[in-house]
């Protein structure tokens, strides 16, 4: 595996691979891997056959008073990681790699998928996942790049920009990666105590507890986002946001009568935690 810190270095490499006719599948990540970022890997492995991993914690994608100082950053384990998953480049730039001219030079900012949900709460974090993408996506040039479904909206804002800017790459998703007792994997876990720990799998609990209620009653996307509210705080979690989305688009929906996704962050202590569940009768069920 090649360790790359430029944007040189890995165009060099890259080069040498596209030379030999091989494809390139990119997973960008923020490091502190976990099996959820692995499951990407994997995935990545079957599309192409040459697999570059970026770890770099973006700054421009926190905002002020959000955790970029805390961020764990765990370079060796993740390289460790990395190698024995058969991973072909790890790319590791500096910010003065990423941002030359600095972070404002050029942004990227995408409408519409970025206004609602975490866009809300977190302004101008999706301008910073988008640029940085974008410079992933260029400096990379891959054929295929990964997203984790456990980030929803970032997979659409990704799938918007990449089709916007004429992006001649194909954006891939893998499923949710979650513990044995439904909570998705996240870096950000660390930061529960024990007794937040035992609380978080509520967040998907009541998502699932939710979608199958309206299955058997009301079919109302309003009814659904309340219960599932009523849920979450009966459990001690703060909910911030709790809705019902039409899945390719995120455009804000009425009734169940498609493809859908409920999607929630909520509060435990000083953790924010995300989780998503795609149901619709398309699926031949409403529950999922
Ligand atoms: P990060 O949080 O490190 O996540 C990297 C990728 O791993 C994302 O596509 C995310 O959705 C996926 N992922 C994380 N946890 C997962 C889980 N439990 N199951 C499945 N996939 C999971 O997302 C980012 O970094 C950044 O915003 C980035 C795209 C790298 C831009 O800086």
């Amino acid at each position: 595996m090649y360790t790359t810190y430029t944007v040189a270095q890995l165009g060099e490499v890259l080069a040498g691979y596209r030379r030999a006719g091989d494809r390139v599948a990119l997973v960008p990540t923020m490091g502190n891997l976990h099996a959820g970022h692995m499951a990407l890997v994997e995935r990545a492995r079957e599309l192409a056959e040459r697999v570059v991993v970026s770890v770099y914690v973006n700054p421009t994608q926190f905002g002020p008073g959000e955790d970029f100082e805390d961020y764990p950053r765990t370079f060796e384990a993740d390289r460790e990681r990395l190698l024995a998953a058969g991973a072909d480049v790890l790319f590791a730039p500096s910010t003065a790699e990423m941002y030359p001219d600095g972070p404002t030079a050029v942004t990227v900012s995408v409408d519409r998928v970025t206004e609602g949900l975490c866009g809300a709460g977190r302004p101008g974090h999706f301008d910073g996942v988008a640029t940085i993408v974008t410079k992933l996506l260029c400096a990379a040039r891959p054929d295929c790049a990964v997203f984790g479904k456990k980030d929803y909206q970032q997979w659409v804002v990704v799938r918007r920009l990449a089709r916007n800017l004429l992006l001649d790459v194909a954006i891939e998703a893998a499923p949710v990666v979650r513990e044995a007792d439904g909570l998705a994997l996240s870096s950000r876990n660390a930061y529960l105590d024990p007794a937040e720990r035992r609380t978080a799998p509520c967040l998907y609990r009541s998502l699932r507890e939710a979608v199958r209620a309206a299955g058997a009653g009301g079919r109302n996307p309003r009814e659904l986002e309340g219960q599932a509210w009523r849920l979450l705080e009966e459990c001690g979690l703060e909910p911030e946001y709790v809705e019902v989305r039409r899945r390719d688009d995120l455009a804000e929906v009425t009734d169940l009568g498609g493809p859908r996704v409920l999607l929630a962050a909520a509060h435990l202590g000083g953790t924010r935690l995300i989780d998503n569940l795609e149901f619709g009768p398309s699926d031949g069920t409403l529950e999922e």
